[in-house]
């Protein structure tokens, strides 16, 4: 299958569950082709929220219904609403619309919309196929890619869900000049994760090209997705199921969820995920694990995005602590954190695995310090 004039393909292997994820400008338009060569249906439910919908889910609808039978349902944005409830709500909508097993879902958002529409995707009438067209830079570089999808419970985060892959990923960078600039800073955190654990070069021409980021300059997000989801992509293809190397991926997300569990997601996802990385650079170094000055550089790379590195006031450090064994990625009550043994370079302890055991004492001290970083 050839990818659409303009677009960059990045093949995620995965047996019979490969696909591709298209990156470029205007490839929404494009979107009715790409479906019918790698997501034909009788007929499609676009999911998206209601921040995105006016935004750019009326225009795709009436190009899509040019071609093929569709329909469009949103619910109200924000994190709060990714929750079984919700689920239910979309479940219904699609049942009323008529979505058959011959239907198919294209999860047109941020993460949130990925996420949730993925999981219906999964479970309506025991699961169809879908689509991820993500619009946020988070969306694009992060959440469309690997096939996790879930909602939120009061116990957590992300705590039901499934395993479900997208039939492809169709990411139009064009979409993010509408992205508010606090999602672009956001998204940018997560490349840069991607370059700390696996790229340095990428990690400095991230941080160098902040201006052109933030001001939304076509080519620099060109290059910041192709990068950033090559990554991703190379990780996920070697361990789909999260049993191993994947958790490299949570570098910085260890302290990142305790954060936003405990700041009553006041922050949001990137914000917690730079003060997170911080944080873990500095223990690892303290641990003799990460190399010295590490820390200091991530932190220089995030306040050129305006992100933050600390929390800024005192933490409740036992209420902290606790969400971090409550995390599920923690199995068995061992706090297991996600190093870099210097930026480009994920750390691997003697026992081969990608993460290395961390004691009460040093996840009480990181969370007092983590103010101040
Ligand atoms: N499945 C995974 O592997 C994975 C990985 C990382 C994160 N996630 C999940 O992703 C979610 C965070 O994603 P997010 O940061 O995209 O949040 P989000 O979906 O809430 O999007 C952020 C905000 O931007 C708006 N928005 C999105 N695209 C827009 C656009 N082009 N123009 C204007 N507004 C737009 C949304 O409506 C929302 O208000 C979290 O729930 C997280 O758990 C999942
Ligand atoms: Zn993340």
């Amino acid at each position: 299958m050839s990818p659409p004039p303009h677009a960059h393909a990045v093949h995620l292997p995965l047996g019979p569950a490969s696909y591709d994820i298209l990156i470029g400008p205007g490839l929404l338009a494009e979107l009715p082709d790409v479906l019918a060569a790698r997501c034909p249906a009788a007929r499609y439910a676009i999911v998206s929220d209601s921040a995105v919908a006016p935004l750019h889910g009326e225009r795709l609808l009436g190009r899509l219904k040019e071609r093929a039978e569709a329909f469009l349902v949103s619910f109200p944005a924000g994190e709060w609403n990714k929750t079984r409830d919700t689920w239910s709500a979309l479940t219904d909508k699609l049942l009323a619309g008529g979505l058959g097993r011959d239907g198919a879902v294209i999860a047109l958002g941020g993460g949130v919309v990925g996420d949730l529409a993925g999981f219906v995707a999964a479970t309506y009438l025991r699961g169809i196929p879908y689509v991820q067209a993500p619009t946020s830079l988070l969306a694009m570089i992060d959440s469309s890619i690997g096939g996790k999808t879930g909602v939120d419970t009061p116990h957590g985060k992300n705590l039901v869900g499934a395993f479900h892959q997208p039939r492809a990923v169709v990411a139009d960078v064009d979409t993010l000049a509408t992205l508010p600039p606090l999602h672009i800073a956001s998204g940018v955190a997560e490349a840069l994760k991607h370059g700390a654990i696996a790229d340095a070069d990428y990690f400095a021409a991230t941080a160098a090209a902040s201006g052109a980021i933030m001001l939304r300059d076509r080519a620099a997000l060109l290059d910041l997705v192709r990068r950033s989801v090559e990554i991703k992509a190379a990780v996920v293809a070697v361990d789909e199921r999260e049993r191993g190397a994947r958790a490299r991926l949570n570098f910085g997300h260890t302290v990142a969820h305790a954060l936003e569990s405990v700041s009553g997601y006041e922050l949001i996802h990137g914000e917690a995920v730079a003060i997170g990385m911080v944080a873990e650079a500095d223990l690892g170094e303290r641990l003799g694990v990460t190399e010295p000055g590490t820390a200091s550089a991530i932190a220089d790379a995030l306040t050129s995005f305006g992100l933050p590195t600390n929390t800024g006031a005192a933490l409740d450090v036992n209420r902290a602590a606790d969400a971090v064994t409550h995390d599920k990625k923690n199995r068995r009550e061992a706090v297991r954190f996600a190093f870099i043994r210097q930026i480009g370079d994920s750390a691997r302890s003697s026992d081969g695995s990608w993460t290395v055991t961390v004691n009460e004492h040093h996840l009480r001290d990181l969370f007092r310090r983590v103010s101040t970083q």
